[in-house]
């Protein structure tokens, strides 16, 4: 089984990003095997903190290499993406030379009340993603609208239009990874 590294833009206990994140994981089943990493941990990036480095960032770059794959699933904050998944990015990307993401196959999802369902937010994610070298899965797309009971406390999805796209989007993942998964051609500093 394939193992994804999640990270979930979001701290909150009820974020809804976190709902859409199980729910893939319960669609993803027998094929994927999904680590999440609490961006709580994480320090503000500091170049300084490389003589010493903080349990959490060693913990995200073992994490990140040991991964055949990494997931942002994201809120939109203010028409962007939220500086935890930056954090993050940022950290494992260092020391330089040391990049941990490059290579790696990625997709993004994404859940907001609202109706552009975090396009906005994923447009500015995906503008900076070339630059750590990830592989990125274009199609499908996940802007998700979020509805009260839509995911269910569970988190199966309820309504079956949205539980077949979303499998489709895992379907695509996986093949994704099995396509990328050994392609390190693309390996940046
Ligand atoms: C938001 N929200 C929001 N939603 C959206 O669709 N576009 C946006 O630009 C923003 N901007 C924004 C800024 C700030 C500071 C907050 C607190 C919220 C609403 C957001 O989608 C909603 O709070 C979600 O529930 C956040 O996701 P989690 O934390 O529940 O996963």
């Amino acid at each position: 089984m394939k193992n994804v590294l999640v990270l979930v833009g979001s701290l909150s206990q009820a974020s809804i990003n976190r709902s859409l994140a199980k729910a893939i994981e319960n669609l993803a089943d027998t094929q994927l095997h999904f680590n999440y990493f609490d961006l709580a941990g994480l320090p503000h990036y500091n170049n300084d903190l490389w003589d010493n480095p903080p349990g959490a960032v060693t913990d995200l770059k073992h994490r990140v290499e040991a991964a055949d794959a990494v997931l942002i699933v994201t809120p939109e904050i203010n028409r962007s993406y939220p500086a935890i998944i930056k954090n993050a990015l940022d950290w494992a990307s260092r020391p330089y030379g040391q990049n941990s993401w490059a290579g790696k196959p990625l997709a993004i999802a994404g859940a907001s009340p609202g109706a552009i369902g975090t396009a906005a937010g994923q447009n500015h994610l995906r503008t900076t993603l070339p630059v750590y070298g990830f592989v990125v899965m274009g199609q499908p797309e996940v802007y998700f609208q979020f509805k009260a009971g839509l995911i269910d406390e569970r988190f199966e999805v309820t309504d079956e239009q949205s539980r077949g796209f979303l499998q489709n989007f895992v379907d695509k993942f996986v093949e994704w990874i099995d396509h990328h998964g050994e392609d390190r051609a693309l390996r940046v500093a």
